[in-house]
């Protein structure tokens, strides 16, 4: 099989995460930040050394400013309605996740910021948009749908310059897209563990800014203050209650520093090598319409092929070629909408880290043969 669907998660990790993760699970579970005693300890400090290489790997300064989660819904969640109420104001744009519109929806007022048909906003919209009890500017940094990349050091600017936090969504730039939370002034960064960083499953987190304090959503155990009745407001126990996925968070390490060591701006390069030569290809099959941008974009690619529901073309490639992409709506309506697929959806193949031009490669003969109608095994 062939997996192109990075943007879902990464199925392929590095080879140094797979006996870290068994002996991890054999030897680091006992419960961090829960005793004084020898296993204890050992599992907090080595969480706290994860911690210290994603702290490289965004330029964050203090480790205990990450509180991990089990995936980006969850720290985008904590920061929506830890930060907003119904009388608050936030400004999202069009290529949001559900992760962001549906918590956003139901806790406070919004404006969405058009984007165009390859998911680009114009940035004027966004300070147009600011009234009197806007709070937050919240901003996808890549688009699940189509890979576009979002101008987010001009928004931060914009946000600061009218007293907003910003909180950026990187679920699907972390570990693939260069980051800096100093440089761009990033106050809230939600993160996947278990897509382009290449952690295991159950994992994610989030970064706030130190001296910005979330209510949390989840309350409860930190191991800390026990004898207080109130959550501690001091991070990551403000966000972090309850046993934490120790043996996968301590193993993450070792996804990280392959990381670091590759460099996301190579990894970046990489990635956009294969969706540029991908999306070239496609242009030149009659009858497939392709909706990514030509640059600003990482690995995702959104295309159609006409008069073909998306959905069934990926099953195509899934039985007939061997191709995992993914086709549909991918949690992302609006976006469809700005792209112009609200009714067709759109086939999206997500290019990873151990993806290869040959990949590519047999995806665009299969689109061709697909759109020459070759297949034989769908029923
Ligand atoms: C842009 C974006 N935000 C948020 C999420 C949610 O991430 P998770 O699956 O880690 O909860 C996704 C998942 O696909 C995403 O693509």
């Amino acid at each position: 099989m062939i997996y192109l669907d990075n943007a879902a998660t990464s199925l392929k990790k590095p080879n140094s995460l797979y006996p870290s993760i068994l002996k991890n699970t054999i030897i680091n579970s006992a419960n961090a930040g829960r005793g004084g005693h020898f296993y204890s300890l050992r599992a907090s400090e080595l969480i706290y050394k994860t911690s210290e290489s994603l702290c490289e790997l965004f330029n964050i300064k203090e480790p205990e400013q990450i509180a991990y989660m089990q995936n980006a819904t969850m720290a985008l969640n904590s920061g929506i309605l830890g930060m907003l109420d119904k009388d608050s104001h936030v400004i999202i744009t069009q290529m949001e996740h559900n992760s962001v519109l549906r918590p956003v929806h139901k806790t406070c007022e919004y404006t969405m910021i058009k984007a165009d048909k390859q998911g680009r906003i114009n940035i004027k919209d966004i300070e147009k948009a600011i009234t009197k009890n806007t709070k937050m500017i919240i901003c996808t940094h890549a688009s699940n749908v189509c890979g576009t990349i979002m101008p987010i050091d001009k928004i931060s600017k914009i946000a600061h310059r009218h007293g907003l936090y910003f909180m950026v969504d990187a679920a699907q730039t972390a570990g693939s897209v260069p980051i800096d939370v100093q440089k761009t002034d990033i106050d809230i960064l939600a993160f996947s563990g278990h897509k382009g960083l290449m952690m295991p499953m159950g994992t994610g987190g989030i970064y706030v800014k130190n001296g910005i304090k979330i209510k949390p959503v989840i309350t409860g155990g930190t191991g800390s203050f026990s004898e207080s009745l109130e959550q501690p407001d001091i991070m990551p126990d403000m966000l972090q209650s309850g046993t934490l996925n120790a043996p996968a968070i301590i193993s993450a390490k070792k996804s990280i520093d392959f990381i670091l060591r590759e460099g996301t701006g190579e990894i970046l390069k990489k990635e956009t090598e294969l969706s540029d030569f991908l999306i070239n290809e496609l242009n030149n099959i009659k009858n497939v319409v392709v909706h990514s941008p030509l640059t600003n974009r990482n690995g995702t690619v959104a295309f159609n092929i006409k008069n073909m529901d998306s959905v069934e073309v990926a099953d195509i490639l899934n039985t007939d070629y061997k191709i995992c992409t993914r086709g549909g709506w991918h949690c992302a309506y609006p976006a469809h909408c700005a792209l112009g697929t609200q009714k067709s959806g759109a086939i999206r193949a997500s290019f990873g880290y151990f993806n290869s031009k040959d990949d590519a490669k047999k995806l665009v003969d299969a689109i061709y043969k697909i759109s020459q109608k070759k297949f034989k095994n769908y029923v």
